[in-house]
């Protein structure tokens, strides 16, 4: 984005966001993907991909490890603050999600989740396919407690936000079309999809395939773009097939990228390895208490665990995503 479109877009998110006091922009938030937005689903699961043991979330008002894979906030977390809510949306499988609380949205996201059914069942996360049937009985419980007309305007007003590819890698890069038809039918309108962070450049995957080198590797960066692009693409013929729909593709790669690239002129001391253990390739169970080498200050470090950001990165990726994503607020 160029600087002075950036600088009107900044500009105009003040105003925005002053007119708001404290009236959040759209009426709910629903969420969908994988680790980079799960909030503690994973936690009612039988798998191995969870982030519900310290030192995860040790920098959280409570220093609670809720499930998010990270030391903080999420960047969805400054979303929902963003756009003017003082909670955030619950993990769906949290008791406290059910109720009330599903009035401001809710988060369907699983860690180990992709684009790629299969890619989920291999860690018994939840496939994006089963989180759209969750949905529908959040849909449900929405139109018992207030109503099918105010359920509507609710369910259409409101944004989604899908996050979903990065462990499709494991497996294969594959985009999955028919999932934006399917929540469309089911009546979102505004819809906002990450797209891959530069794969190659994360701590745990220059270890498994970087020979050494510790640069971001190439094959996988490139991966990440054509899958992006493919994405842009697919955005653009949905958009014009299905009336009524705003699709915002909300660019993760290259604000992560500059990160990384440019991490000292961000502010951040460290882009190669991570905080947590030796910083080169634990995630999940293997970042725990005992590992040896964690950091004392996360707000260094671009990543928190070797696949990812730390909440200060967060912050500055959340700010990317909102002014991509301005179209589904105007
Ligand atoms: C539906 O919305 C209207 C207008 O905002 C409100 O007055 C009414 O109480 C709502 N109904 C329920 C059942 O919440
Ligand atoms: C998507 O493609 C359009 C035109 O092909 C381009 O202008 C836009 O910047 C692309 N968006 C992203 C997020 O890459
Ligand atoms: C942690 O690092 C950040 C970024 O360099 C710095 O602003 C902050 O003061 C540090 N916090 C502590 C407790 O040292």
């Amino acid at each position: 984005m160029g600087s002075s479109s950036y600088f009107f877009t900044s500009l105009l998110l003040v105003v925005v966001f002053n007119l708001a006091k404290g009236q959040p922009l759209v009426p709910a938030l629903f969420i969908f993907g994988d680790s980079v937005v799960d909030v503690g689903n994973n936690n009612h699961l039988y798998t191995i991909v969870k982030a519900n043991f310290p030192p995860y979330g040790r920098d959280l008002k409570n220093h609670n490890p809720t499930g998010r894979f990270c030391n903080g906030k999420l960047a969805s977390d400054y979303t929902a603050e963003n756009l003017g809510f003082t909670s955030y949306p619950p993990a769906y499988l949290n008791l406290k999600a059910k109720g009330n609380n599903l009035l401001n949205g809710a988060n369907f996201a699983s860690a180990a989740s992709g684009y790629y059914d299969p890619t989920a069942k291999l860690y018994h996360a939840i496939p994006l396919s089963q989180q759209l049937e969750h949905y529908k009985e959040c849909q449900n419980i929405l139109v018992g407690t207030v109503g099918q007309s105010n359920a509507s305007s609710i369910i259409s007003g409101s944004i989604y936000l899908i996050s979903a590819g990065n462990s499709d890698f494991i497996q294969n890069y594959y985009i999955n079309p028919l999932l934006y038809k399917n929540i469309y039918a089911l009546g979102a309108r505004k819809i906002g999809v990450t797209t891959l962070p530069p794969m190659g450049c994360l701590p745990a995957t220059i270890t498994l395939f970087g020979s050494d080198s510790n640069q971001c590797v190439v094959k996988l960066n490139n991966d990440a773009i054509n899958f992006n692009k493919k994405l842009n693409t697919t955005s653009q013929s949905l958009q014009k097939s299905l009336s009524g729909l705003k699709l915002a593709i909300l660019d993760i790669y290259q604000p992560l990228y500059d990160l990384v690239t440019k991490s000292s002129e961000n502010g951040f001391f460290e882009a190669r390895k991570a905080c947590c253990g030796t910083g080169l390739l634990e995630t999940s169970v293997l970042c725990n208490q005992k590992s040896i080498g964690t950091c004392a200050n996360a707000s260094e470090y671009v990543f928190w665990d070797g696949f990812h950001p730390s909440e200060a990165a967060n912050k500055v990726l959340s700010d990317d995503l909102l002014a991509a994503g301005i179209s589904l607020i105007s």
